[in-house]
């Protein structure tokens, strides 16, 4: 496998509080690599840090510490050339496609836009109609069309469109299909799926939902509270180790668990609240209050975890795999 994107330890600090007097770490120690022609799906619940590390790799935020490689050049150390091909290299695609465009202009004037600023091609209506067929479009049905004219699938798919036109080698994509229903949701899976085999495209999918990352992701990386958690190949979700993604995946609901009474989610509530203070300031494993294998002998309120490397490429961090 032959890496495209590494992140090496990132950590990103906010400031918090009235005045922003205290400091927060939303990102910290994150490692993971995004290989060529693969997809890396990043999960976490909300609040963990996915679109702080997507605006880093975007470079809309520079972390506080730690590096972000791309083809084994540094990011933030590229000078303007390099920077320019960056921006064309690397893409994103975000929730809300609504909120992606001008709603002022009509896909063809936004098409157009993107394809002059980058010099897509000699021939830029055969290069959106391309595009647009490629995302499964009929450009006839699109072009000429304001955003508010289109579902929101047919617009994720030409925000997809957008950044296909500038050949892109990454395609950094925050919650792509949350906003969208479940039909229209799998067609956009399965584009970044076909861009993947047939165009050596990778993408670093963000998603909260694991299915989603089950159905596309090469490799997975489990965040919470800012924290990598686990990663590995698909498989980890097949054999979860980390008390963390175990409890994530028997989280995910069916239509036989049917149990979300106002009481219970009441009481989650409250739970989360009270685990919020000491999560912030705790000096030992970011999930110990929740955790059920969580010990004063493994020092998991006291001692930060860090990743074990369990089996060749497969990462945990958690005390119950350290190897004494
Ligand atoms: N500019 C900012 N200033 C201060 N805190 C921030 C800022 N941006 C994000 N945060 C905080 O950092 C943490 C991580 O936020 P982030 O948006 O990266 O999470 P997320 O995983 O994308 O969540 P969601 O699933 O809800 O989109 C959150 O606690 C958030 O409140
Ligand atoms: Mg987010």
């Amino acid at each position: 496998m032959v890496e495209l994107l590494r992140l090496e330890n990132v950590t990103k600090e906010y400031s918090r509080g009235l005045f922003g007097g205290t400091r927060f770490r939303a990102v910290e120690d994150v490692s993971f690599k995004v290989d060529k022609g693969k997809i890396l799906a990043l999960i976490g619940e909300s609040g963990s840090g996915k679109t702080t590390i997507a605006r880093i790799i975007l470079r809309i935020l520079r972390p506080t510490s730690g590096r972000v490689i791309f083809e084994g050049k540094d990011i933030f150390a590229f000078d303007a050339e390099e920077s320019a091909a960056y921006y064309r290299n690397v893409q994103g695609i975000f929730q809300d496609p609504y909120s992606s465009f001008n709603p002022l202009k009509t896909v063809d004037d936004i098409l157009e836009l993107t394809c002059k600023k980058y010099t897509c091609s000699e021939y830029p209506e055969n290069a959106i109609k391309q595009v647009l067929e490629r995302v499964g479009l009929d450009p006839q049905s699109v072009l000429g069309k304001f955003p508010h004219q289109l579902s929101g699938g047919q617009l994720q798919r030409v925000s997809i469109a957008r950044a296909l036109l500038v050949k892109p080698r990454l395609l950094v994509a925050d919650e792509p299909v949350s906003m969208l229903d479940a039909s229209t949701r799998v067609d956009i899976l399965n584009i970044l799926y076909d861009l993947k085999t047939g165009e050596n495209i990778s993408t670093l999918l963000i998603t909260h939902d694991v299915s989603q990352a089950y159905y596309v992701g090469d490799e997975i990386v489990v965040l919470y509270r800012g924290h990598v958690m686990e990663r590995g190949d698909a498989t980890i979700l097949e054999k979860p180790l980390h008390p963390y993604t175990t409890n994530l995946l028997a989280s995910v609901p069916t239509l036989s668990s049917r149990w979300a009474t106002e009481e219970k989610i009441r009481a989650a509530r409250l739970r989360l609240e009270a685990e919020e203070e000491t999560v912030y300031t705790t000096t030992g494993c970011k999930y110990a209050s929740r955790c059920p294998y969580a010990s004063e002998k493994l020092g998991c309120f006291t001692r930060k975890p860090p990743e074990i490397e369990v089996e060749p490429g497969h990462f945990v961090r958690c005390w119950l795999y350290e190897r004494r």
